[in-house]
């Protein structure tokens, strides 16, 4: 007896703790409601009696099952006037939906609202409400409609947390300033139009209508027009005689004035050219071997020929430089003067696409935190032009170095990468890649890296392989872009986390072998459709080898493999190799990892069993051919 009421005894206080506590949080949140209901008027009657049950009599509350807290308020077109006090509302601890939509509410929304920690649904659309969008935000919301309201500034970052939100509303207000950066996985139903937005859309928006966005006068890049190209703000250059030069050498189609203002200060730097050599040599069927033209500054038109052919390292100011086999007849201001839109911000800077005169289009990369100096950055240049011969490469065109500026040159390719094709257009109807494709890609991106090490020498790694670097040309080819850059550069790790390989990551130790590393990532993330990199500035990243690992490891189990594969038949087999590859590329010690000339092999003999075991592999050909048009 003694045994049983020693323990029986604090269960039942526990139990009665445990009933105070739940009454006491009702009650607290009844005294919530009446504040609110006492300090905000209204046009129609509520009925929150003190002495009727709250939740069963009350207009609009309903609670938790257990009877414990108010778990929504829905107080839709009652007529509520008058400013939303904080300290109201912002008690109900367990509120999960709260509409005040279409009342006559004014004033700021008080943070202690958005910030509700059970908070999923806020509904405040069409009131008056103004003032800014808090940027203390619930991270368990999954709607948040704020929507024709009068609200201000800019949309807070803090969006970015909001991993559960899958529809944003924030049209018809004033909103202003660019559109944060962020990527939102789960993001099903956008409005951000009629505001006064600006700057260009982020990639991750791209996929969203373009009425998404409308009624932003100064919104740009896709889904809307192109912005225009502002490499530097000079809006105003200066009149200079260099000019009238540029005219008279106009009838060579080869004047150029390069004019490029930075910081704030306006700097024009006038450059007349006679280049492209490599281009009219070409067409006059003049000699082949002369490579390299230059844009060479201060106005020295009258030499052209002695311009040419000089090396790169050449102590001058402000040329775009061209590379061998180039058949480009541009210069920087046709470049700047380009209509452009916005292809994404990467880890070395911002993509443009660049429409030059009608059948020119190119990508200029502008690189952002470049740390080495001119001498150093013409020698690594010098090593990428000569690397990038190859159909699996993707070739840099021409380049150009001042202090302010350092812009890269590539064609432009309209498949789109690999990222997009695996991981773009969420919710839409999009043809998903099929394995013949995955396979072709992998092999098309190993032989270009293999080609990148033979080429460059055992210091010269490509250093960014990832899913966005690999670009798809015809016939489910691939060609890898953004190579030897991570010697030039001071690049924010965060960005390219995910396919680093432990050396990398710990000692910043870029070698052939870390390249390796990267592309079996590159393959698990073919295989599983995981993207390394889900949510960047997260903590929870997904590290795909050691998630591989984890399932793997349980037994092989095709739960690993992307479920848009699961509908192809025959290709278990196939799969199961091609996992065995990723996963001996992504060994911890780089002297495990095979070498880019054995992944290449590796791969091949994959395609090979392939013929012999999958004559019919022909079948799958009609369904290859929606990949090509994403
Ligand atoms: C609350 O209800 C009681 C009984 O139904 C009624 O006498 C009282 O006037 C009501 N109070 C308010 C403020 O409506
Ligand atoms: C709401 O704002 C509109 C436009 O500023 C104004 O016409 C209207 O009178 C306001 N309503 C209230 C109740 O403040
Ligand atoms: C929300 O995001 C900001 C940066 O955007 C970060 O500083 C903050 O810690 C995040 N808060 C939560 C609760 O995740
Ligand atoms: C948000 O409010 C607007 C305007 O009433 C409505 O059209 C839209 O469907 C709402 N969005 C969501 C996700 O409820
Ligand atoms: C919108 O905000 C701008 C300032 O950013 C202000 O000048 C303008 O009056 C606002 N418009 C409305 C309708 O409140
Ligand atoms: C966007 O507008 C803000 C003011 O609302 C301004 O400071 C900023 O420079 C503008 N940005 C662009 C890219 O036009
Ligand atoms: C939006 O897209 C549709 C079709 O995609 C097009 O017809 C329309 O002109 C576009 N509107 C704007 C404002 O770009
Ligand atoms: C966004 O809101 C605007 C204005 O209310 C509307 O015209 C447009 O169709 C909406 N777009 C989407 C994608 O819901």
């Amino acid at each position: 007896m003694k045994f049983c009421s020693a323990s029986v005894l604090p269960l039942f206080f526990v139990i009665i703790n445990l009933l105070h506590l739940a009454i006491a949080d009702l009650e607290s949140d009844k005294q919530a409601l009446l504040d609110f209901a006492s300090s905000v008027p209204h046009r129609r009657s509520l009925n929150w009696n003190d002495t009727t049950p709250i939740c069963t009599s009350w207009v609009g509350v309903t609670c938790s099952a257990d009877g414990t807290h108010v778990l929504t308020l829905r107080l839709p077109g009652i007529g509520l006037v008058g400013s939303i006090p904080s300290d109201t509302l912002g008690k109900l601890d367990g509120l999960k939906i709260l509409s005040l939509r279409s009342n006559l509410l004014s004033g700021i929304i008080p943070s202690d609202i958005t910030s509700l920690p059970s908070l999923q649904y806020l509904y405040l659309q069409h009131n008056n409400l103004s003032g800014d969008v808090p940027s203390s935000l619930s991270p368990t919301l999954v709607v948040l409609n704020l929507s024709f309201n009068l609200l201000e500034g800019k949309i807070p970052k803090t969006v970015q947390n909001l991993t559960q939100l899958t529809g944003l509303n924030l049209q018809n207000n004033n909103l202003s300033g660019s559109i944060p950066d962020i990527n939102l996985p789960k993001l099903k139903h956008l409005n951000i139009s009629y505001n006064h937005l600006n700057g260009s859309i982020p990639t991750f928006f791209n996929t969203f209508p373009n009425s998404s966005f409308i009624g932003n006068p100064s919104l740009c890049g896709s889904p809307l027009k192109a912005c225009s190209i502002v490499l530097s703000p000079a809006p105003h250059a200066p009149p200079s005689p260099a000019i009238s030069q540029k005219q008279s050498s106009k009838k060579l189609k080869m004047g150029v004035i390069i004019a490029i203002a930075v910081g704030g200060f306006f700097v024009l730097f006038l450059v007349v050219l006679f280049v492209v050599l490599c281009c009219l040599k070409k067409k006059e069927g003049g000699d082949a071997g002369t490579r390299k033209g230059k844009v060479s500054g201060g106005g020295r038109s009258e030499k052209p020929k002695e311009e040419f052919g000089s090396g790169v390292q050449e102590p001058e100011k402000n040329k775009l430089v061209f590379f061998e086999g180039c058949s480009f007849n541009f210069d920087l201001e046709d470049l700047l003067r380009a209509s452009a839109e916005v292809l994404g911000k990467g880890s070395y800077g911002t993509a443009y696409k660049a429409v030059l005169e009608e059948p020119t289009t190119v990508v200029v990369k502008r690189l952002k935190e470049v740390v080495v100096g001119k001498r150093e950055f013409e020698q690594q240049m010098d090593i990428v032009g000569r690397v990038g011969q190859h159909p699996n490469v993707m070739p840099l065109r021409a380049y150009y170095y001042s202090k302010d500026e350092k812009l890269l040159v590539y064609d432009y390719v309209p498949g789109g990468s690999l990222s997009s094709l695996l991981h773009g257009n969420r919710g839409g109807e999009r043809t998903p890649l099929d394995w013949d494709s995955r396979v072709k890609i992998a092999l098309a991106t190993a032989k270009g890296i293999a080609h990148i090490h033979a080429m460059g020498g055992p210091k010269f790694t490509h250093g960014n392989i990832k899913a966005s670097n690999v670009l798809l040309i015809q016939d489910v080819n691939a060609c890898v872009s953004d190579f030897g850059l991570t010697p030039l550069m001071n690049v924010p790790t965060s960005r390219t986390a995910g396919y680093r390989a432990p050396e990398v990551i710990e000692a910043r130790k870029h070698t052939h072998k870390s390249d390796v590393y990267s592309f079996g990532v590159l393959l698990l993330e073919m295989l599983t459709g995981k993207a390394p990199l889900q949510s960047p500035g997260r903590d929870e990243m997904v590290d795909l080898p050691r998630w591989v690992q984890s399932v793997v490891r349980e037994e092989w189990t095709a739960e690993v493999f992307d479920v848009e594969l699961m509908r192809y038949q025959n290709i278990e087999e196939e799969m199961v190799q091609m996992l065995q590859i990723a996963m001996t590329c992504v060994a911890k010690l780089p002297d495990m990892r095979p070498n880019m000339d054995e992944v290449v092999r590796m791969i091949e003999e994959i395609r090979q069993s392939d013929s012999e075991n999958r004559p019919s592999s022909e079948e799958n050909k009609s369904k290859d051919s929606n990949v090509q048009t994403p």
